[in-house]
């Protein structure tokens, strides 16, 4: 068949030229949206007065007999149509004869293009946030089944203050639940139409661009037809934002997989989850994790690439611009992946409580509440860190931890100590007494809980959340 544009030319592009300007080997995954356009595109044409009420019905009963036949798979795309938009128009006056050649009147493929684009995030950030909530809840049931499960807190790697590990498990829901509301937000954008702007002036017919963008559940619609047709800030926003969760995602692979490592042993991952050596008989690989933790790179990859295409561009429309859509495809697999993979991983794993236990108690993550014991009698904080930290060399001498120090040892280093050291030591207590706001006590965390519930409630009884 010849092209839709074929008028202009006198010889053809060679098959192997074609099959390098082709979109359809990947754009097809827009088969749905661009039929949803094209419906609302036709509708609003009768609306005013454009194309008649028979044309109309027509190219409607042809486009709903198309999305049938794609949802059956069984729509045949050429190379030589070159993209789902010249494909399923060729397909359309295929099944209804010429009045199909109708449907692009006061439109173009750069209209049609980026309204396929918006309408498609639309849908899939949509599905990341459920998924994103998923997840929340997951770490969420960890988060409540450990409350008073203690693990060492770090910082530069090097044990720090004895923290809750519901606490550690919770700072990841109020990573992710930022990555949502960043989603979340990006909507307004995301939700708006450039059906209309034509090619990239606009058009002379008496077009309602704001009925089309109803029809399509579009918030409003581009006011600058220019603009409407060259902006993807949409899609690198996705990009961005999914670069950002995937960034917190890669944070927690890397600490399950030393969590799950020998020597920490916090953690043991479910068999489904893991995988085996070829070689090593006694290896269980936290694969799944570090795939995700690797997977990041092609995300922001992608960010990059998008970024890169659209920089120096001159307006409008750019064959360049086609380049949008692979990496935002990948992108959406990617992090759907990874958060499936995610909710499976954390629900399904065990937590060695009595191995943290154990790690707590023999430390020096306990020595802060030391030099605060001796700050909460008067001495000046200074002088209380100074006091402590002779004293954790002096175990470092005697290979002993601080609560093995006698009362007179305490004694010696201040006459401040009394016999109610050594429970102010305990990591138990330790951890129990921060219950300032946002902190790792018990109550300060039951009450985090609490909010992060309600949260996921709200979520749950109104998922349209645009
Ligand atoms: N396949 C093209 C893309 O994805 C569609 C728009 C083509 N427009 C044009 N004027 N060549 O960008």
């Amino acid at each position: 068949m010849s092209k839709l544009w074929g008028g202009r030319f006198t010889k053809t592009a060679e098959e192997w030229v074609d099959e390098f300007g082709a979109s359809i080997s990947f754009d097809k995954e827009l088969v749905m949206e661009d039929i949803e356009g094209s419906l609302a595109h036709v509708k609003m044409l009768e609306h005013c007065g454009i194309l008649r009420k028979e044309e109309t019905d027509q190219i409607v009963g042809g486009l709903q007999a198309l999305k049938e036949k794609a949802k059956k798979e069984q729509l045949l795309f050429s190379v030589e149509m070159e993209d789902i938009h010249l494909n399923l128009e060729s397909l359309l006056i295929q099944e209804i004869g010429p009045v199909g050649g109708k449907l692009h009147t006061g439109r173009s493929r750069n209209d049609q293009v980026a309204t396929d684009m918006h309408l498609y995030l639309r849908s899939q950030i949509k599905e990341v946030q459920n998924q994103i909530i998923n997840l929340q809840k997951a770490i969420l049931s960890q988060a409540e089944d450990n409350i008073t499960t203690l693990i060492p807190g770090y910082t530069h790697l090097q044990r720090a203050q004895p923290i809750s590990f519901a606490h550690h498990m919770m700072a990841y829901f109020w990573m992710l639940e930022r990555d949502r509301q960043r989603f979340s937000e990006s909507m307004k954008r995301v939700n708006v139409s450039p059906l209309g702007a034509g090619a990239l002036a606009g058009t002379t017919f008496p077009i309602d661009r704001e009925y089309s963008a109803g029809l399509l559940g579009f918030e409003a619609i581009y006011e600058n037809s220019l603009d409407a047709v060259s902006d993807r800030d949409f899609i690198i926003e996705f990009l961005s934002n999914s670069s950002t969760l995937m960034m917190h995602l890669s944070r927690l692979a890397e600490e399950i997989i030393l969590w799950s490592s020998h020597e920490f042993h916090y953690i043991e991952l479910d068999d489904a989850f893991s995988t085996g050596s070829s070689i090593m008989p006694q290896k269980k690989n936290p694969d799944m994790a570090e795939l995700i933790r690797g997977k990041t790179g092609r995300v922001y990859g992608n960010l990059m690439g998008l970024l890169t295409v659209l920089k120096g561009l001159p307006l409008a429309y750019n064959k360049d611009m086609q380049e949008d859509k692979e990496g935002m495809f990948d992108t959406v697999r990617t992090v759907s992946g990874s958060l499936k993979i995610f909710e499976g991983m954390i629900k399904t794993m065990t937590v060695k409580k009595d191995v943290m236990e154990k790690t707590v108690q023999s430390d020096f993550s306990n020595a802060t509440e030391l030099a605060d014991y001796l700050a909460a009698k008067g001495m000046p904080f200074r002088e209380a860190h100074e006091v402590v930290g002779k004293l954790v060399l002096s175990c470092v001498k005697q290979q002993c931890y601080l609560a093995d120090l006698s009362m007179d040892q305490f004694k010696a280093a201040s006459e401040l100590f009394e016999e109610d050291i050594f429970n102010a030591l305990s990591p138990y207590e330790a951890v129990r007494r921060r219950n300032s706001a946002g902190g790792t006590g018990f109550d300060a965390v039951q009450l985090a809980i609490q909010k992060a519930k309600r949260i996921v409630e709200e979520y749950q009884q109104e998922p349209a959340h645009l």
